[in-house]
């Protein structure tokens, strides 16, 4: 399969997830996906709370439920779709996220950050640069 088409298949991903977002406070729906080394993927979406501050991110939901399935680093590949018209980007506490299922890998995967317009790609790390991880703590 070429890079494209897997980028594709995953921003699909990504999209089909965001139908299942609750959002009714920023109605910004956000749809999240990982794809692993094995070619499973694993999706996600923001989840608000009438706590605002409680609200959990695409990407969260998805590194949360591919742990709980028992993933253990593998992560290749990212994309994350908002409703906006400009591509999004992990917030700073998903980069953080994303990093320790990496890491225990050892993987840098590509993060597709898409709009329903466009993608674009950056590398966790370029993301998320001397990141604190795993092996920070001695
Ligand atoms: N959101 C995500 O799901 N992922 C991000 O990386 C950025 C923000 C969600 C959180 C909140 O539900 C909504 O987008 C507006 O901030």
């Amino acid at each position: 399969m070429s890079d494209d088409s897997n980028r594709d298949e995953l921003v699909i991903a990504a999209r089909r997830a965001r139908e299942n977002a609750y959002a009714p406070y920023s109605d910004f729906a956000v749809g999240a996906a990982l794809r692993f080394a094995d070619g499973t993927v694993v999706t996600g979406a923001n989840v608000e709370n009438a706590s605002y501050g409680l609200s959990l991110c695409a990407e969260a939901a998805a590194v949360v439920r591919a742990m709980n399935e028992g993933h253990r680093g593998g992560l290749e590949e990212v994309a994350v779709i908002g409703s906006g018209a400009d591509p999004v980007t992990p917030c700073g506490r998903c980069r953080q996220l994303l990093f320790e299922l990496a890491d225990l890998g050892g993987t840098d995967p590509v993060v597709w950050c898409a709009s329903d317009e466009e993608a674009v790609s950056a590398r966790l790390s370029d993301l998320l640069p001397r990141a604190f991880g795993p092996g920070s703590l001695g």
